[in-house]
Formats: structure tokens, sequence, C-alpha cells
């Protein structure tokens, strides 16, 4: 009994990893078209990599008590003075990580002068900001909160004595840093947000694609990610998130402002460093989940994405692109549309999603 028991999970299994090793469309697949795909493969594999599980540093050990209260934190409105913001206000969980703004409206009813950009993934960019002015998400955690256009807190003693009064709080952090004589302090909660923001990886198709999948992407995906390679995008958007890595000038062939329509000047890193040569140097964005992050640039000056990739083309590449061609980058870009972990997106009890 027990014998028959395992040949037929045998056979179970043999019949079934058969099947997976079927491609897909094997029927319409010539060889010809299988060579060409495993080109394209071999040369997205050069430049890009799948997403990691998560984006655990040694520094900030993921534990599930630190995400549990990180995420609360990350959707508590109490962290803004007039309790008007939480940071899922401006980078919404449910709308991938961004408010949908070209610039978003703070505690004080005041909008900032810059878009924001998603949480999802970030936390796997060399540098946090569009300027890179913080080191990592635990770093720029602490920042908006005191932000006085973003969340508006006058001080950190002022947030750890609110929050030591909450008593959900107190057993919260107390669980989270066992290793802590008082739990509460800001720099624990700059590292719970960062720990919750460390889970927030978004895989799409396009890494089941760099997985080896090749049936993954559609004809018309693959289509414009050869075209997203051959215009030469990779210089700047590479690397796990198509981006992240590295500061550009934005309008490095061809000044943006007229195109984009900017009204307001952003010096970009050079707020930062103070150095002329770095005047209009911006982080290169990552691309992922890019389909649902609209609208594009560090000041949300434009809302369609066929107009933000023409743009690129020509202030960064000097090229005009043909509508078919832009058309073509747009399907691919839409495969980097990844799922947002699905706990992530519920609001803790008793706090709202906007
Ligand atoms: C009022 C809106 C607002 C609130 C509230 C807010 N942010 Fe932001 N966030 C922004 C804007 C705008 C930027 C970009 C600013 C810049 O680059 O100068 C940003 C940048 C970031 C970045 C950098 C992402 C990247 O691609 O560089 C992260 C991470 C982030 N915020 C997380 C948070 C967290 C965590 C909170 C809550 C503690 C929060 N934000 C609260 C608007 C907001
Ligand atoms: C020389 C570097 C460089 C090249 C080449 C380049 N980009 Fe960019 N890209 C950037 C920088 C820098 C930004 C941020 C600009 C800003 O808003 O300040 C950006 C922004 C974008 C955005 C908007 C992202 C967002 O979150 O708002 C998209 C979409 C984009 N690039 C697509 C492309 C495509 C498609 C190509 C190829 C046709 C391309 N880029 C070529 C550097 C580059």
């Amino acid at each position: 009994m027990k014998n028959l028991f395992f040949i037929s999970v045998l056979l179970v299994f043999i019949f079934s990893s058969c099947g997976n090793n079927q491609p897909k469309n094997v029927a319409t697949q010539t060889n010809e078209t299988t060579s060409v795909d495993a080109d394209l493969l071999k040369q997205a594999q050069t430049f890009f990599k799948a997403l990691p599980a998560t984006a655990e540093i040694a520094d900030n050990k993921m534990t599930p008590e630190k995400v549990s209260l990180g995420k609360m934190l990350y959707y508590d409105s109490r962290l803004s003075k007039k309790g008007n913001n939480s940071c899922n206000s401006c980078h919404n969980l449910n709308t991938f990580g961004v408010d949908n703004e070209a610039t978003s409206v703070g505690d004080e009813g005041k909008r900032g002068g810059r878009n924001s950009p998603t949480t999802l993934n970030a936390a796997l960019h060399f540098l946090q900001f569009w300027d890179g002015r913080a080191k990592d998400v635990e770093e720029q955690a602490g920042m908006p909160i005191m932000n006085p256009v973003e969340m508006n807190i006058p001080s950190k003693v002022f947030l750890e004595k609110k929050l030591i009064g909450i008593d959900e709080y107190k057993k919260a952090f107390a669980a989270a840093f066992p290793e802590s004589k008082s739990a509460v302090t800001y720099d624990n909660l700059q590292r719970a947000i960062g720990a919750f923001e460390r889970t927030l990886i978004t895989p799409s198709r396009f890494d089941h694609f760099l997985n080896g999948d090749s049936a993954a992407l559609s004809t018309d995906e693959k289509k414009g990610l050869s075209t997203f390679i051959a215009s030469g995008c990779t210089t700047c958007h590479t690397g796990m998130l198509l981006g992240g890595s590295m500061f550009q000038k934005f309008g490095l062939v061809n000044d943006y402002r007229p195109l984009t329509g900017s009204k307001v000047n952003d010096d970009g890193r050079k707020a930062v460093t103070k150095k002329d040569e770095d005047k209009d140097m911006f982080k290169v964005p990552s691309l992922r989940n890019i389909a649902k992050t609209n609208p594009y640039f560090h000041d949300g000056s434009v809302n369609d994405i066929n107009k933000a990739v023409q743009i690129m083309a020509k202030t960064q590449l000097n090229k005009d692109l043909k509508d078919e061609e832009i058309k073509s980058i747009v399907s691919f870009l839409e495969s980097l549309t990844g799922e947002v972990p699905a706990d992530a997106k519920v609001a803790p009890k008793g706090m709202a999603t906007k």
C-alpha cells in the first residue's frame, strides 16, 4: 500500500515536471524565434537582474515584530502634527507607493516642490531622494516626519513622548527591540519603518523572464525590451531596478524645461553638494512599476508615459523616437508592474488606507 502511494507520487512528479519543461507555445515556436529569444535573454541578463525576496541588511534584521511595528508607523497619521498625514498618504501602498499627484499636500495643506517617488523597492536604491541626500531608508524615514511641509513634528522628543503615551506602541516597540531599555526612541522608529520598507519588493513578469522563462513576456514586450536596449536607455536605467544606482544630468543633451513645461527651477543634487557641476543632476529613478506611478519626473510635470519616454530620448540621447518605437518601449515598461506584497496593502486596525 505504502509503495503504491510512493509510486503514484513519483509518477505525478515525473508527469508534472515533463509538463513544466515544455515551452508553452511549442506548436507555433520555430527554432529561429527560440534563438532570437535566447539572444535577447542573454543580452538582458547583462544589463538587468531579478529582484531579491527582500532588501534585508545585516545592520537592521527584519524580525516579524519589527516589520509589523514599522507597518503600523507607516500607516499612522499621528506621526504628523495635525494628524492629516501618514507616510501612506503620499506613498499609498494601494496605488503602487505613490499618490499620483504632481506634488504632494503636506500636514499643513501646503505642497512641496517635488513629486513623491514610490516606496516600493526604494530600499534597494543606492541613495534616497531625487538628490540622494539620505543614505538609506532608515535615515530617510526620520526626515519627512520633521519636515515642516510634510509631517511637521517639531522635535524627536516631541514624537517620542507622544508614542510613549500610546499603550499599543509601548508594547510593540518593546517586542521589536527587546535589547533596548527604553525602546520607544526616534532611532528605533526609523529602524522599524526601514525594516517594513525592506519588505516592499515587487517582482514582475520581467523577473520570470530574467530567470529564464522566455514565455513570461509577450512578443510586443520583448520587442519593446529590444528597443529599450538598442536606444541606449540602459546607459542609465540598468540593474535590478532599471535605475536607482547613479546620478545623471536631466537634460544631458537637450534642456528638458521647454519639453516638460517645468515652471519651478530645481537644481537637483547641487542643492546638497553646492557644486556647480551637480546642477540638474538627479538620481536616475527606478522604472519598476513605472506604468502606475505617474505623473513623471522630479516635479511631476508630465503625466503621459508615452510623452515621458519621448522626452527622455530627446533630452538624454538626442533621439527622436518614432511613435511605434515609443509604444513598443511602453509595452515593455508595463511588464515591470509587479505584485505589491498583499499584507502590506492592508491597513492596520483603526488606520485608514488613504
Ligand atoms: C507630504 C507627502 C509625504 C509624506 C507624508 C511622506 N513622504 Fe516620502 N517623499 C515625499 C516626497 C515629495 C519625496 C521626494 C522628495 C525629494 O526627493 O526631495 C519623498 C521621498 C521618499 C523616499 C525616497 C524614495 C526615492 O526614490 O528616493 C522614501 C523612501 C520615502 N519618501 C518614504 C517615506 C516614509 C517612510 C514616510 C513616513 C515617515 C514618508 N515618506 C512621508 C513625500 C512624502
Ligand atoms: C543619461 C541617462 C539617462 C538615459 C540615457 C535615459 N534616462 Fe530616463 N531618466 C534619467 C534621469 C536622470 C531621470 C530623472 C529626471 C528627473 O525627473 O529629474 C529619468 C527619468 C525617466 C523616467 C521618469 C521616471 C519617474 O519616476 O518619473 C522615465 C519613464 C524614463 N526615464 C525612461 C527612459 C527611457 C525609456 C529611456 C530611453 C529612451 C531613458 N529613460 C534614457 C536618466 C536617463
